[in-house]
């Protein structure tokens, strides 16, 4: 069978651009016992493949000539394992192609989505490992209390407009730090944050004064830099940090040195997440975001893109933070 995929060329050098992936095609066999072939829905942009593409993830590196990895919404053609029910949509690792053939791993570690998941895309989201980054990092790490001011950073991506709102929706005040004034307008109109920091046009240690005048007690960073630096230095007394993400360093940029004195004198406790860690509350996360999605009292935002051909520029778009929401590209 005939598909088309994308490959990695080179090792992006700083954020990533067009001519770093090349576009092609190429055939399928058929496909064996155990395996089963996907039509690719869309799929799901994430940073982290930045850090996997420069072999920096936790995961396997992506070296130049491979098919991009990635996961993304797929739909069942043909299927020789009992898993897999031609016609069902699942989240898989797909790759970035048209057409994937899935071995017996990437089926076992496929995610069943099924008719309630609307849009289905939601599965790559809020109501998935995106969501569950939030979830698990709000909910088993942040220890948060009514009345706690929490701030969080890349606010109007999948990640943080999750957190947020989950705090929103736990009592706390949010506070959100966002790079525009439409991301920070969707933040708080939408989202229904207490407030948005521009980042890109406000002082971010003054606006973090007057937003938090008494500290910030709950601290959900998704890009490290002197973003971490500033809100550190307006941390409250007992204040919990949660590492999540390293948007300021994915590209390439040297970490910045983070003074423990700090974290000292607020007597925080600071906590890294990896979501792997956390997979076996995925049920659980979906019952709960899903259950607030239905009920209109958490929203989200996709930032779509047209075809497998477009996927290295919304890739690059991602990277250079001008995504608005959630970034997907839909074959
Ligand atoms: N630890 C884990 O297991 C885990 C799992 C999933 C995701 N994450 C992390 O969570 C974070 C958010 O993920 P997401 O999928 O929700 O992404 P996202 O928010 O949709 O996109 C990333 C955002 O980061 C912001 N950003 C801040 N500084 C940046 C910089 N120097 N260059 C480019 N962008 C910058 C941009 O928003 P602004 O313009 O608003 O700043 C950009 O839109 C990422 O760091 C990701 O790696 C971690």
């Amino acid at each position: 069978m005939q598909i088309e995929h994308i490959t990695l060329v080179r090792t992006p050098q700083g954020t990533p651009t067009e001519a770093d992936f090349a576009f092609g095609s190429g055939t399928l066999p058929a496909h064996a016992e155990g395996q089963a072939l996907v039509r690719v829905l869309a799929l799901s942009l994430d940073p982290y493949l930045r850090s996997a593409m420069a072999g920096r993830h936790l995961s396997a590196a992506i070296h130049p000539g491979d098919v991009v990895r990635g996961e993304g919404l797929v739909q069942v053609l043909e299927s020789r394992h009992p898993r897999l029910t031609p016609g069902t949509q699942w989240v898989a690792q797909c790759g970035w192609r048209s057409h994937a053939l899935l071995g017996v791993e990437a089926i076992e570690q496929a995610r069943r989505v099924g008719p309630e998941v609307q849009p289905p895309t939601l599965a790559l989201g809020a109501l998935g490992m995106p969501g569950l980054t939030a979830w698990a990092g709000f909910k088993r790490l942040a220890d948060a209390k009514p009345g706690d001011t929490l701030v969080v950073s890349a606010a109007s991506g999948p990640v943080g407009a999750t957190v947020g709102q989950l705090a929103r929706l736990a009592g706390c005040r949010v506070i959100g730090i966002a790079g525009g004034p439409e991301k920070c307008a969707w933040v708080t109109r939408r989202a229904g944050f207490d407030a948005c920091i521009d980042y890109r046009a406000e002082d971010l240690r003054e606006a973090l004064r007057r937003h938090a005048p008494d500290g910030v007690d709950i601290y959900f960073d998704n890009v490290g830099g002197d973003v971490l630096l500033a809100v550190c230095e307006q941390l409250a007394v007992g204040a919990r940090v949660v590492l999540c993400g390293l948007m300021a360093q994915y590209n390439g940029e040297a970490p910045v040195p983070l003074n423990p004195g700090l974290i000292i004198r607020a007597r925080a406790t600071v906590r890294g997440l990896v979501v792997y860690d956390h997979w076996a509350h995925f049920a659980e996360m979906v019952a709960e975001i899903g259950a607030y999605i239905r009920a209109g009292q958490l929203q989200f935002r996709e930032d779509i893109s047209h075809g497998l051909a477009s996927t290295p520029s919304a890739f690059a778009r991602l990277m250079a933070g001008r995504n608005q929401g959630k970034a997907l590209v839909v074959l």
